[in-house]
């Protein structure tokens, strides 16, 4: 525990059970309930989380409505200087965040690195990015019929109080990614992180509280999502949502949130196309990377390649040959580790596991991997797979790359389409003209040509499509997301 920094977020012990922060102090709840934080390397306890009561979510609603006006009524430039003593805070704690981060959700530490240095360089970017976020004036005698005289302010304001959710896989980013922007354009923030990786989350919060937010404007409440969630996100103090998790959890939240603004970003079921031209070595290093980074964890994971069958033959038997040296299973923390370590916990590689079986009961060949032992899920391809079975159909969290071959690129357009994921879609191709005028035909969010998926640079727009997201996130577009237009119009006397 780096000094006394984050003395108030625990009680100290070993395993410390954690405080939820109510916006103003570190506290107890009145439940009397915790959660244990198993890490998926090895199962033992990281430690406990207060799950909140309703009663304490309502206090910390009233408490995050009542801060946010002052809040909104600082000047900008200081509301960005303590978004940059957060960044700075963040990287000065790096080594402590990045160790935490591997224990608590098995992220390799290249892996935890590139999160945390990656939610310095995202805050940063925010903070500035804010100060050129304007509004405009508007004149009536543009619009044809209309005489001069009216004049349209047109304000950029707070919703007021965000609720933000994040997933596991990215706790301390996909946190930041919300808070930040949302507290930048004057909101007050109610943050709950994924139960599996709420430690991380409370350490940031602990670093927003010292880099200076006001007492109220930022709370963080622990507790399982489908045990607080409905409550938290049909709350009528909540005036917007935003979400990143699974496309199920999202439709839950989308119902529970009745009519509020959401942003979401959902999950990734996201195809590699190959086309016969494509530069063999270069794709196949980015099948590999983009298919089993995090053993496979990210929405933007590549979960099934399409070719023509001589193309998938010789793409197969590459990526089985460079598997032996990319790719290395095993405990996050060894430097023998490459790409797959365990996956969030045991339950969700036995989950794996199962749809691994289903595929194969009906009719797909596993080519490599398969085999579970404890969280860990061997790096797995499979082939001979249908577009209709459950393996493309669904979201397999881990690292399980389906490979499937069809009669022509038409026919991968019409597979990619039919899906109810569009988060994103990579395009290999030396014709960069051919995968533009591919990736026109596809209804995803980003298509990448001669690359993985990806949700950076940061900013960059990022958003899905059908079950994949609502809304658009990357730097502006998130500032605009947690903002919206107040047009005050000026009637003048002709
Ligand atoms: P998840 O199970 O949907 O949980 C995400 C967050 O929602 C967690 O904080 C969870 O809390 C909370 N939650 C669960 N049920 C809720 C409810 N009824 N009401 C309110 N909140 C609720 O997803 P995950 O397993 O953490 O993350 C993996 C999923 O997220 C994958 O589908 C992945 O594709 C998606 N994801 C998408 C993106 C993207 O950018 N599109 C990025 C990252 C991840 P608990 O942890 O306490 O259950
Ligand atoms: O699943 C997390 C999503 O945001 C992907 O991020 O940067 O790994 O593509 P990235």
């Amino acid at each position: 525990m780096p000094d006394d920094f984050f003395a108030d977020i625990s009680d100290g012990k070993t395993p410390p059970t954690y405080r939820f922060f109510n916006g103003k102090e570190w506290v107890v709840s009145t439940s009397g309930k915790i959660t244990a934080v198993h890490s998926p390397i090895d199962a033992s306890i990281v430690g406990h989380l207060q799950v909140v009561t309703t009663a304490e979510i309502d206090a910390v609603m009233e408490t995050a409505k009542a801060a946010q006006p002052a809040w909104e009524a600082i000047p900008l430039n200081q509301r960005v200087k303590i978004m940059h003593l957060a960044a700075d805070w963040t990287a000065h704690f790096a080594d402590y965040l990045i160790a935490l981060l591997m224990r608590e959700i098995g992220k390799t530490t290249d892996e935890a690195k590139g999160e945390i240095m990656r939610t310095v360089d995202l805050t940063d970017y925010f903070a500035d990015e804010a100060q050129s976020l304007r509004g405009e004036t508007l004149d009536s005698d543009n619009f044809p019929g209309f005489e001069k005289g009216r004049i349209a302010l047109v304000e950029r304001v707070a919703y007021g109080v965000v609720v933000a959710i994040s997933p596991f896989n990215y706790p301390v980013n996909l946190s930041a990614s919300k808070i930040v922007p949302a507290l930048l354009m004057g909101n007050s923030v109610v943050f709950k992180p994924p139960t599996q990786g709420a430690i991380s989350g409370l350490h940031l919060t602990k670093i927003f509280q010292k880099a200076g937010v006001p007492a109220g404007v930022l709370s963080c409440v622990t507790g399982g999502g489908g045990e607080i969630g409905d409550y938290l996100v049909s709350h009528p103090k909540a005036d917007l949502i935003t979400f990143t998790g699974s496309s199920d959890t999202g439709r839950a939240i989308a119902v529970a949130g009745g009519m509020k603004p959401l942003v979401f970003e959902c999950g990734g079921n996201n195809p590699a196309v190959v086309f016969p031209d494509a530069d063999m070595s270069l794709t196949v290093r980015e099948i590999i990377k983009g298919g089993f980074s995090y053993a496979g964890q990210r929405c933007t994971a590549i979960k099934y390649v399409l070719g023509t069958s001589g193309v998938l033959e010789s793409l197969l038997q590459e990526v089985l040959l460079q598997m032996k040296t990319l790719v290395h299973m095993g405990d996050p923390r060894s430097p023998e580790t490459k790409l797959v370590g365990p996956v969030i916990s045991e339950q969700a590689a036995l989950h794996i596991e199962e749809v691994i079986q289903e595929a194969v009961g009906d009719g797909a060949t596993i080519a490599t991997g398969g085999k579970r032992t404890a969280s860990y899920i061997e790096p797995t391809i499979l082939t001979n797979v249908k577009p209709t079975m459950k393996i493309v159909g669904t979201e397999v969290f881990g690292p399980v790359i389906s490979f499937m071959s069809v009669n022509s690129m038409d026919e991968a357009a019409t597979i990619i389409n039919g899906s109810h994921f569009g988060l994103q879609a990579s395009v290999f191709t030396k014709d960069e003209g051919t995968g533009i005028v591919f990736a026109r035909q596809l209804n995803v969010g980003t298509v990448q040509i001669n690359g993985s998926p990806q949700r950076g640079p940061d900013h960059f727009p990022f958003l899905g499509v059908k079950r994949s997201g609502l809304g658009v996130q990357g730097v502006r577009y998130s500032l605009e997301a947690m903002s919206r237009l107040k047009p005050i119009v000026l009637n003048k006397p002709a």
